[in-house]
């Protein structure tokens, strides 16, 4: 049954063409969410926009941009659209990112610079550029955190660092807003399949007691969902969620309790 929370509520999601944030997309929409689906590759997209349109109920339906978050002219674009087509914006779901592992001793500069771009610097270009309508809506913000934000992650160091700083980012954001109101919050998952973790390896030169250490990112119940961090997203977003703001929600099956 649908909960149609989100009706007449205009909402962003990036990172929309896979994995959690696909699934984000067709949950809002199916919660009466107005989506703007967004994300580089258009291939993806063009899923979930029939996805997200046979499922959504209560007004929600689902329309898509083709933009590249670490682009300053892009995120701006990406806000300027949802707006132009709705007249308003009440949340981002800034789930993008991208990931690459590695021994760091190993890790290029352009590599390290390439993830802090894609994953904090768009995470903060798409926050800045839709604070100001944030602002009028009193809406929310959600972004993409990861249990590696707080947790040691072998192998994964420029990852690792950019989770950890959108998760300070993001208290900074809750607590600089909270007057206005704009709530913003934190989805930590752990292993979820996705694009994400089918295409992550480790060093091939792992030994048999570093692999030991994969214990730590791997969750005893097994991979989640990206619909098991779609659904807190949506409550996030939604009024349900209208007193959680500075918040990280993990979402890890145990692996950190
Ligand atoms: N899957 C997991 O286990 C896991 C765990 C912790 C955190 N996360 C986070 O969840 C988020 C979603 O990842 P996912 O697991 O669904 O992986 P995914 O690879 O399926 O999805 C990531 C999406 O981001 C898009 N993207 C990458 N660079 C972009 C850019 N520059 N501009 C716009 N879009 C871009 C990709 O095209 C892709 O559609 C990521 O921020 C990831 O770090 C995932």
């Amino acid at each position: 049954m649908s909960l149609e929370r989100l009706s007449d509520r205009v909402v962003i999601v990036t990172g929309a063409a896979s994995g959690i944030g696909q699934a984000t997309a067709v949950r809002l929409a199916s919660e009466g969410a107005k989506v703007l689906a967004s994300d580089i590759n258009q291939e993806g997209l063009t899923e979930t926009l029939e996805t997200a349109n046979e499922v959504a109920e209560g007004g929600g339906e689902c329309i898509t941009h083709v933009a590249d978050i670490s682009r300053e002219a892009d995120a701006a674009n990406t806000v300027e659209t949802a707006v132009e087509a709705w007249g308003r914006l009440d949340g981002i779901a800034n789930i993008a990112g991208m990931l690459r592992s590695g021994r760091t001793h190993e890790c290029s500069l352009d590599s390290w610079n390439q993830i802090l771009a894609v994953n904090l610097t768009g995470t903060f270009l798409m926050c800045r550029e839709a604070l100001p309508h944030l602002m009028e809506s009193k809406g929310a913000i959600v972004n993409a955190a990861s249990t590696s934000s707080s947790f040691g992650h072998p192998w994964m160091a420029a990852y690792a660092a950019s989770k950890g700083a959108i998760w300070s980012f993001t208290q900074t954001l809750a607590v600089e807003y909270c007057k206005v109101p704009v709530r913003a919050n934190c989805v930590a998952p752990g292993s979820v399949h996705s694009g994400i973790t089918s295409n992550v390896s480790f060093p091939d030169d792992i030994t048999k007691d570093e692999s030991k250490l994969v214990r730590r990112i791997m969750s005893p119940t097994g991979f989640g969902d990206p619909q098991d961090v779609a659904s807190v997203v949506a409550l996030l977003l939604s009024d349900d969620g209208k007193h959680i703001t500075g918040e990280c929600i993990r979402i890890d099956g145990g692996t950190h309790a």
